[in-house]
């Protein structure tokens, strides 16, 4: 008998109950659910339980040159990354690019080893075969020929670091221009929980 699969949820706004990124992951991840009942879920509030910035004793023990017990909060981090069939993340825009509180998470799951490898041709990502669908919510408008497109660090940051584990098929909902009238926030929301409703149930990626 196969293992149910599961799925790991993350938020990171810091704005509690008029989070837009928080709606709609919740959104995705009720999506999915509702699609395969048997699935596993695992949520992770980065910002009621914020991970401890990445730091010197972080690298020591995991180097060995400390005391494992020094990451053990990173640890079950990158153990439930590694554990889940699906991701899915809330990640805001804060000052063009992601909560500190999301780049902690990220800083624990980047481990050679782990999710990564170098070898004779390179980088080699081992995070493949994972689902991730990221909720992104933004003030502004990014898209391509938007004013501001070059001003966009989050979406394009979550891209590379992904693909650099193997994830080359990160999937966005995207809520934007949030911030330029409650208009715009509305029709944002709906259009971002409508995509969440029509998201593929599939455990991988197509
Ligand atoms: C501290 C802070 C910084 C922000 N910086 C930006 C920004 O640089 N660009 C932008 O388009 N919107 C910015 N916004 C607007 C947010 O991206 C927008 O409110 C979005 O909905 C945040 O996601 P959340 O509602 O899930 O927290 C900022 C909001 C806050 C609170």
């Amino acid at each position: 008998m196969s293992l149910p699969a599961k799925l790991l949820h993350i938020d990171a706004s810091v704005l509690g109950d008029h989070s837009v990124s928080r709606q709609v992951s919740a959104a995705i991840v009720a999506r999915l659910t509702a699609a395969k009942p048997g699935l596993r879920v695992t949520y992770r509030d980065l910002a009621a339980e914020p991970l401890a910035h990445f730091s010197g004793v972080h690298a020591a023990a995991l180097q060995g040159r400390a005391p494992p017990h020094a990451e053990l909060d990173g640890q079950a981090a990158l153990d439930d990354f590694l554990a889940a069939d699906i991701v899915v993340i809330g990640a805001p825009m804060y000052n063009f690019t992601l909560p500190t509180q999301l780049k902690a998470w990220i800083d624990r799951l980047l481990i050679a080893g782990k999710t990564f490898r170098y070898g004779p041709n390179g980088v080699e990502g081992l995070a493949a075969g994972k689902r991730v669908i990221v909720a992104i919510s933004r003030g502004n408008f990014y898209g391509p020929g938007a004013p501001a497109a070059a001003a966009e660090h989050l979406e394009s940051y979550l891209r590379t670091v992904f693909g650099f584990i193997g994830v080359t098929d990160l999937e966005f909902v995207i809520a934007e221009g949030i911030a330029v009238s409650p208009e715009h926030r509305e029709r944002a929301i709906t259009s971002a929980l409508g995509a969440a409703e029509a998201l593929e149930p599939a455990l991988r990626a197509a």
